[in-house]
């Protein structure tokens, strides 16, 4: 057996047993190189429709295809050994029905070969949890903001502020977690919320702007990198890139421009990293 396929890769069960346990720890990533780099350390990688936004810089996640979540999973998939990959159903690929649903799922799994779907919504889509879980596709969760709604929420607002309003999202987390999704993310959740969803459901909560009450925390990578155009306002910087990457372009322009470039003799003397 060679040292890479004695790699275990994380699965689904071992995400669900960590109710309780160590904190999941996940990242997005849509690339073969950002994913190797967050493998090292991530216990799941979450190719999150967010593509759309950071990638590609639609306002929503609402063009996105299955086709682009496929390509971009395969190329995670590809870049990465240890870590449970995600892949998001993006809007239109799995509301109609749980065949459609099914459909959808299944090519993802095929394509890609990730471990597990995500997809968004509560009570509404508990029926079809349990229909794609009932047939061997471990699903992700997704409620509180579900950004693939944008259009009938009419805002990206964090969702439960007053206690009033908690009813609803207490019951997309019960009924997510009833239906046999593995773990939930719980996202721009107010933390008392947070806490109580955590404290009562038996699978994994992962929060995004949901507070340090939940069992695990996702972040979109370029959010944390300083990459991305706009970031909400709860994302902690890791780290500043955009700056760094201006200055060795601007670099690499004036030697093009100076003509102090590497001859092919230097080109071809590949070297690693
Ligand atoms: O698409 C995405 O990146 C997500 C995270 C924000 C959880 O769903």
């Amino acid at each position: 057996m060679s040292i890479q396929s004695s790699i275990r890769r994380k699965t689904a069960p071992d995400i669900r047993a960590r109710k309780q346990g160590e904190p999941v720890v996940m990242l997005t990533s849509y690339h073969a190189h950002t994913a190797a780099l967050v493998d090292q350390h991530c216990d799941v990688i979450l190719v999150g429709d967010s593509l759309g936004n950071v990638m590609h810089g639609f306002e929503t996640t609402v063009p996105v295809t299955l086709d682009m979540m496929i390509l971009q999973g395969a190329a995670v998939m590809r870049g990465s050994k240890r870590a449970l990959v995600v892949v998001d159903m993006p809007f239109g690929s799995y509301e109609a029905s749980k065949e459609q649903a099914f459909n959808s799922a299944v090519r993802i799994m095929k394509e890609t070969q990730c471990g597990a779907v995500k997809l968004e919504g509560g009570v509404r889509m508990a029926e079809t949890i349990a229909f794609l879980s009932g047939r061997g596709i471990p699903v992700m969760g997704h409620i509180g903001l579900t950004p693939q709604s944008i259009n009938t929420l009419g805002s990206f607002r964090a969702q439960g502020r007053n206690e009033i309003d908690w009813g609803p999202i207490e019951d997309d987390a019960k009924a997510v977690a009833h239906a046999g999704a593995f773990s939930v993310v719980v996202e721009a959740v107010a933390e008392p919320l947070a806490r109580k969803i955590t404290e009562t459901i038996a699978i994994p909560t992962i929060g995004i702007g949901a507070s340090a009450a939940c069992d695990g925390q996702v972040l979109v990578l370029e959010d944390m990198l300083g990459l991305s155009p706009r970031t909400p306002k709860f994302v902690r910087r890791y780290g500043d890139l955009g700056p760094a990457i201006e200055a060795a372009v601007e670099r690499y322009a004036a030697d093009v421009r100076s003509r102090a470039f590497p001859g092919p003799e230097h080109v071809y003397d590949m070297k690693k990293g």
